[in-house]
């Protein structure tokens, strides 16, 4: 029995002082931040323990905090919280593989995170909700490749996203629920394979769509709908065997259209009555003749103008081969004989192209 309560009273010991440790963090261990106050010029400041308020004196009034190429493995819980001034808060190159959630704590005004050029496999569910305020968030060039459902939920004032450069193999609405102010997204040099439906449905503020150098091979029914007009819809270097008019909406219009280095072999007439599109790039196709004689008909009539791709362009790169069934119109079919007689024919050319127009790992989809 008493060595029952003993157990017990130690037990009480170790639970309160956890309670008492786990809001101490030890995340910075003589980090050096650069930091912005209201006046005054920027300084530098090395933390050991968290980012907050009693580190700066009583006053305040730090606007922005930079972390630039140091040694961070891990945000523990807490790492940068009460500071209720800050705007900006940046880790940029600090080889960060985790982010706890309840890293941060209390940043009611901070408007800019980034947490970039580092090694973050994972964005749990919780971490941003101590920034109620975000408008701009980078997370860019990273190793992500899991982001917790609700992840990215109840930011109201989100207006930019860039998630490039990570290992995301697929993308998720759930993510995004109730942060509707989306004005960016942007998603490129992922492997992000099919976009679901209704992708962007309660996301009708969104301008600009990246998803550029990603493996979508699979876009769902209505992927689009609730867009009216897009800046920009980059959907270049990707996977795509055809495009299916069901995706979009009915009269989308698309200020700049990227369809280049895709497997496309034609647009259906019914898609191109569907959308219009002032600028369009699709060089690095496989098109078949007809179909991209229409492509520009369309366009010409549409007075929208045709540009070059970046790359996967030139002389050497033929625009569209002639399929075996030989038509003066377009046939609106999959011709994936045509698709590989075209991709051997530019891993042919003597001037060698850049990666991922060679498409080296070219694996032809079964139709
Ligand atoms: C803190 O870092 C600086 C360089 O960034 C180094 O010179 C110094 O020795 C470090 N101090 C401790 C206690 O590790
Ligand atoms: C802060 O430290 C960084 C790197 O140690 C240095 O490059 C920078 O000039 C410093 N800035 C100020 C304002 O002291
Ligand atoms: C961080 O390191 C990279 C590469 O070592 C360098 O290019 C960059 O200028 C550095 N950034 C800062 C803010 O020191
Ligand atoms: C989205 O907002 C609504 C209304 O404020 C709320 O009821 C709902 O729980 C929120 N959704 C999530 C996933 O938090
Ligand atoms: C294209 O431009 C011409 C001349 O500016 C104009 O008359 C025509 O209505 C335009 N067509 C479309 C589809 O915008």
């Amino acid at each position: 029995m008493s060595s029952l309560k003993a157990y017990l009273i130690f037990l009480n010991i170790v639970l309160c002082f956890h309670v008492i440790t786990s809001h101490t963090c030890h995340s910075f261990k003589n980090v050096t931040v650069l930091l912005h106050q209201k006046s005054g010029d920027p300084f530098n400041k090395t933390v050991n323990g968290c980012i907050e308020r009693i580190e700066f004196n009583e006053k305040n009034v730090v606007t922005e905090a930079y972390i630039r190429n140091q040694s961070l493995p891990t945000l523990g819980r807490e790492s940068v919280r009460n500071m209720v001034k800050l705007k900006t808060l940046v880790f940029w190159g600090c080889n960060i593989v985790n982010v706890e959630s309840g890293a941060f704590r209390n940043l009611p005004r901070l408007k800019n995170l980034q947490i970039s050029y580092g090694n973050l496999k994972e964005i749990s569910r919780d971490v941003f909700h101590a920034a109620p305020t975000l408008e701009l968030l980078r997370i860019h060039n990273n190793e992500i490749d899991i982001i917790a459902d609700q992840a990215l939920a109840n930011l109201p004032g989100l207006k930019k996203i860039y998630a490039g450069n990570n290992m995301l193999e697929y993308w998720n609405r759930e993510w995004f629920t109730n942060s509707t102010s989306l004005e960016i997204m942007d998603f490129q040099f992922n492997k992000i394979r099919t976009l679901p439906r209704r992708a962007f449905e309660n996301l009708q503020n969104l301008k600009q769509i990246f998803f550029d150098y990603n493996e979508i091979s699979n876009i769902h029914d209505n992927a689009f709908i609730g867009l009216k007009n897009l800046d920009y819809l980059g959907l270049r270097f990707n996977r795509l065997v055809s495009i299916n008019e069901n995706i979009f909406p009915s009269s989308l219009k698309i200020r700049s259209l990227l369809l280049d280095a895709n497997y496309l072999n034609y647009l259906s007439n019914e898609l191109l009555n569907k959308i219009s599109v002032s600028e369009l790039t699709l060089d690095g196709n496989p098109w078949k003749c007809p179909c991209l004689d229409r492509i520009h008909f369309w366009l010409h009539s549409s007075n929208g103008t045709l540009n070059k791709a970046d790359s996967c362009t030139g002389s050497s790169i033929p625009d569209c081969a002639i399929s075996k069934t030989y038509s003066t119109t377009c046939l609106e079919t999959v011709d994936s004989d045509l698709t590989k007689k075209y991709i051997k024919s530019l891993r042919g050319l003597s001037k060698p192209l850049d990666k991922y127009c060679a498409r080296t790992d070219y694996i032809l989809i079964a139709v």
